[in-house]
């Protein structure tokens, strides 16, 4: 096992209360995540208390993290590891009430013999957040915690205003943790590393370099169990007013004064800030053929599970660039990519047909996939006699520095900074207001949703939101494999 550095870890013993312990965030990620910083000594010692509304026991749930870890944990379990972690779970049923629970927590700590800290993860819709916070100050654990939230944090602006109110009746702010996870990914943080740690790219990095940018993060996955949660939530709220505008606010915040808490949520407000309200008539929403007919879901539903729209950071450095945001599910190809296209030099001296421009403009691009990838492409000569051009690239796979092994997960590297109490990746609820507030025209007055085959890219008018551009996905060219294979 690699040795953990002193200090990436939380200093004391953590008791864990999983809200939604049984649901499918947990199951995919929570509960994996856990065993991992567990098994790996990121945490020193850790209980965890599962809650939700299955009538199980401690070994009913023991059961569940078991099945989760063999579908979902893509790391070796050994027999110890499993043992020592299995012994650490506990279950509350929510039927059982404040009570149980406090008993629970106090007999998990008991069994510290010594200082520790709470950590509340609510994995649970936002129709569920307050009761959980309810239940947590009737249990009084609200001392030495701190509280998760999952997204997304409220279905739009009073809601998030009114949850952030009532979360304060119970949590101070500094125990409060706004998860969004996709800026737990390794090649999220990168960004900032990748802008500000270099002298090349920061110059260009504004309207007068810059044509468009993309953020496109389709999905093959149905939603399967979670129709139910989706029918409630859709594409929008679900992926677009959480990870697609904090990749936005990481791609074009100013430089933050330090890589710290304040600043850094200082710059990503001030982009949230300066973004002019969706408009729906730059929104196209699309629903796949047969998500009516899901479990859960109803038989007219216009939920969407397809999004993409445009939208503009009207300040000195984006003013006029148009955003390009796409996502949505049972489309053709799962990928996760920032693409950023330079304007377009004169072309004037290259004889026609040389293939100049031919194949769209120059483009930055960044694939967030944990093993994540980064391209620069760029028009250069094809050998031989007079001036062809093709599309050529420089590429840098994270594979090639040997360090994947290294990459946490997203979850775990967010669970970790909330039990440290670091909160640099986590969301500030002036941010997430101001992202509902400039949601509110579209939610109030969406678009009718179109439908779209799976498998496919959605519904043809993304085409028109996004011309006289196009989509860079799907690919022209494949990334070029680890191996050197590939275009
Ligand atoms: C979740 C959404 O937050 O993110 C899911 O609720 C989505 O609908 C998922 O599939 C995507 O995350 P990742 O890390 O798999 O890209």
């Amino acid at each position: 096992m690699a040795k953990i550095p002193p200090g990436v870890g939380p200093r004391y013993p953590q008791c864990v209360v999983l809200f939604g312990a049984t649901g499918d965030l947990a199951r995919r990620k929570l509960l994996p995540g856990l065993y991992h910083l567990s098994s790996a000594g990121f945490i020193p010692k850790c209980r965890i208390i599962g809650v939700s509304l299955d009538e199980i026991d401690a070994d009913g749930f023991r059961q569940a993290a078991r099945g989760a870890l063999d579908e979902f944990f893509n790391r070796k379990v050994t027999d110890a590891d499993w043992d020592a972690f299995a012994q650490s779970l506990d279950y509350v049923p929510l039927a059982a009430g404040a009570p149980a629970l406090r008993a629970a927590v106090l007999e998990a700590e008991k069994s510290f013999g010594g200082e520790s800290r709470r950590l509340h993860y609510l994995s649970v819709p936002p129709s569920a957040a307050l009761s959980a916070v309810r239940l947590l100050g009737e249990a009084q654990l609200v001392e030495r915690s701190r509280i998760v939230m999952e997204k997304p944090f409220g279905t739009d602006l009073a809601s998030a205003v009114s949850l952030n109110a009532r979360l304060h009746e119970v949590f101070d702010e500094d125990q409060i943790f706004r998860i969004d996870h996709f800026l737990g990914k390794e090649p999220a943080q990168n960004i900032l590393a990748f802008r500000f740690a270099n002298g090349l790219f920061e110059p260009i990095w504004n309207r007068n370099f810059i044509d468009h940018v993309q953020i496109d993060v389709p999905e093959t996955l149905a939603l399967g169990k979670r129709s139910g949660f989706y029918e409630q939530t859709g594409a929008y709220r679900d992926m677009v007013v959480t990870h697609l505008f904090q990749i936005l606010a990481f791609m074009a915040m100013e430089p933050p004064t330090a890589l710290e808490p304040a600043p850094i949520s200082e710059e990503k407000n001030k982009v949230f800030r300066s973004m002019l309200p969706i408009q729906p008539a730059d929104v196209v929403r699309g629903q796949y053929v047969g998500y009516r007919d899901e479990d859960g879901v109803d038989s007219e539903s216009e939920t969407e599970t397809f999004i993409a729209l445009k939208c503009y950071i009207d300040n000195w450095r984006w003013a006029g660039v148009p955003f390009f945001l796409r996502t949505g599910k049972r489309l053709a190809e799962g990928q996760r990519i920032i693409s950023i296209a330079f304007r377009e030099p004169p072309k004037s001296m290259f004889p026609p047909g040389s293939g100049v421009g031919a194949q769209g403009p120059d483009h930055l691009t960044f694939d967030l996939a944990d093993a994540s990838k980064m391209s620069l492409s760029f028009y250069g000569k094809r050998p031989g006699p007079g001036m062809r051009l093709d599309k050529l690239s420089l590429q840098f796979a994270m594979h090639d520095t040997g360090l994947l092994g290294e990459v946490l997960e997203a979850y775990e590297r967010l669970i970790l900074d909330a039990m440290r109490g670091d909160h640099t990746l986590f969301n500030t609820a002036e941010g997430i207001e101001r992202l509902w507030q400039v949601s509110s025209h579209l939610l109030e007055e969406p678009p009718p949703v179109r439908l779209y085959p799976p498998g496919s890219w959605g519904p043809k008018s993304i085409h028109q939101l996004i011309a006289p551009h196009a989509w860079r996905l799907p690919f022209e060219r494949a990334w070029r494999n680890p191996d050197g294979t590939g275009s």
